[in-house]
C-alpha cells in the first residue's frame, strides 16, 4: 500500500517551503532531552531537505498542554539539541501559527530550519479545528509527514493539513516503518511470535485480538501475566501488581480465543517477586521461540529500570538476539530496554512508536498515513470538521 505515497524523495524542493511534521514528542528533564531517539531517526529527513535547499519548517507537539501555552512544554530543549545534531542553528518560533510566523517563514533562507513553538499550545490541533488547518496548512507549499509516532492521531498537523496539502509526502522514517510493519501485518514469516509485556491487559486487549489472527503462539510477562494467573488461580507474589477484574476478564477472552485457534499462549511459570520473570520463564520463552521466522515484542517482561528486575527482559533480549528472524520491537518502554540490554544492534527494527505501532498492527495502516496515500479525495474544511476526534 505504501506504493501509493509519494516519498520525500520524489519532490521538487530547491528553494520551496516545506511543513516537516515530526514527533519531537521526547523525555525532558531539567530542561534537556533525555532520549533523543526520536530526533536522530528524523534526521535523514531533515537532512535531505536541506541539502535540496528547502526552507524547511519543523512542527511537532510535546506532551499533552491541552490546548494552552505553558513553557513547561515548551520546544525550546528540542530546538537545541536539534541544533546540536545538525550542527546547524535552528530558529525557534515563538508560537506556529499568526502572521508573525507567516513573515518568518517568507523570510526564511534556503537550506535553512524554523522549528516552530508546540502545536499543542493550540487547541486546534487536537480537535483538528478547519481555523486551525488553514492557518498551518497555509504557511508552507509542501507538506512531508515523518511522525510516525503520531500517526495514529487525526490532528491538525498529522491529518487536516494533509487533506488540504496540493503536494504532499512521506519521509524516510515513515518509509522505514512502514518496510517492516506492512510485511508483519500482512504476510510475516511463518513461524511468528509476539512477545507481550507491560502492565495491562485491557491497555493491548485490541492488538491481542488482532494478533491471534496472525501469530503462532504468544510469550506474557510483566504484570500484565498476573491477570492470566488469576485466570488459572495461579498466586500472584504479595506486594505485586493485581490485576484489576476487566483485565482478568480480558486475559480470559485471550485465552478462550487462542485455545479456539490452537495458538499456544506462555505465560511466566516463575518470577522474581512479581517484578521480573524467573529464570525458569527466560529459558521456557527461549526455548518456544527458537524456530521463529518472525518476531513482534512489545512491553517489558518485569521492571526493567530496576538492575534487580531486568535480568528476565534482558535474558530473552539476548536469546532473540541469537535467532535469524525478522526481529521487530514496538513501544518506547521496550526499546529503551532493548537498548539497555546492549543487544539492539541486533534487532532488525525499533519502532518509534508506542501507540501508533499497536493501532498499526489492529488495523494494517493509520489515519496519518492513508491521508498522504495519492488521490486521497481532498476533502472540504466542513469534511474535516466533522472528522474531528
Ligand atoms: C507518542 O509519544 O506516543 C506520540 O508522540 C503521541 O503522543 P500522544 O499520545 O500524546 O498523542
Amino acid at each position: 500500500m505504501s506504493t501509493s505515497i509519494k516519498s520525500v524523495r520524489d519532490l521538487s524542493l530547491a528553494g520551496k517551503s516545506v511543513f516537516l511534521r515530526l514527533d519531537f514528542n521526547v523525555p525532558i528533564e531539567g530542561g534537556k532531552v533525555t532520549d533523543d531517539s526520536r530526533i536522530v531517526e528524523a534526521l535523514p529527513t531533515i537532512k535531505y531537505c536541506l541539502e535540496k535547499s528547502a526552507r524547511v519548517v519543523i512542527g511537532s507537539h510535546l506532551g499533552r498542554p491541552d490546548g494552552k501555552k505553558d513553557q513547561k512544554f515548551s520546544m525550546e530543549p528540542v530546538a537545541v539539541h536539534l541544533s546540536e545534531l545538525l550542527a546547524v542553528d535552528v530558529m525557534l518560533a515563538d508560537d506556529c501559527v499568526g502572521e508573525g510566523i507567516e513573515l518568518l517563514v517568507k523570510s526564511q533562507k534556503n537550506g535553512t530550519v524554523l522549528l516552530l513553538e508546540n502545536l499543542r499550545f493550540h487547541e486546534g490541533e487536537e480537535k483538528n479545528d478547519p481555523d486551525f488547518v488553514m492557518k498551518l496548512g497555509g504557511l508552507c507549499e509542501i507538506y512531508v509527514n515523518d511522525a510516525f509516532g503520531t500517526a495514529h492521531r487525526k490532528h491538525a498537523s498529522t491529518y487536516g493539513v494533509a487533506a488540504l496539502a496540493q503536494t504532499k509526502a512521506m519521509g524516510f522514517l515513515i518509509e522505514k516503518e512502514l518496510k517492516f510493519l506492512e510485511p508483519l501485518v500482512k504476510n510475516p514469516a511463518k513461524p511468528f511470535y509476539a512477545v507481550l509485556g507491560g502492565s495491562k491487559v485491557t491497555d493491548k486487549i485490541k492488538t491481542v485480538e488482532a494478533l491471534l489472527r496472525s501469530v503462532n503462539g504468544i510469550c506474557i510477562g510483566g504484570a500484565m501475566a498476573h491477570a492470566f494467573w488469576a485466570v488459572t488461580n495461579t498466586p500472584i507474589p504479595d506486594g505485586a501488581k493485581k490485576p484489576k477484574p476487566e483485565d482478568i476478564e480480558a486475559a480470559r477472552g485471550i485465552l478462550r480465543e487462542a485455545k479456539k485457534r490452537e495458538i499456544p499462549i506462555h505465560v511466566p511459570s516463575d518470577t522474581n517477586l512479581g517484578f521480573d520473570i524467573g529464570p525458569k520463564t527466560v529459558e521456557d520463552f527461549s526455548k518456544f521461540l527458537s524456530n521463529a521466522k518472525t518476531i513482534f515484542w512489545n512491553g517489558p517482561l518485569g521492571w526493567f529500570e530496576k538492575p534487580e528486575y531486568a535480568v528476565g527482559t534482558f535474558g530473552v533480549a539476548k536469546a532473540i538476539s541469537e535467532l535469524s528472524a525478522v526481529k521487530i520491537v514496538g513501544g518506547g518502554d521496550t526499546v529503551s530496554a532493548i537498548k539497555q540490554s546492549g543487544y539492539a544492534e541486533k534487532f532488525d527494527h525499533l519502532s518509534t512508536g508506542g501507540g501508533a505501532v499497536l493501532e498499526f498492527i489492529e488495523n494494517g495502516s493509520l489515519p496519518g498515513i492513508d491521508i498522504l496515500r495519492q488521490g486521497y479525495k481532498r476533502e472540504t474544511t466542513q469534511a474535516i470538521t466533522r472528522e474531528r476526534i
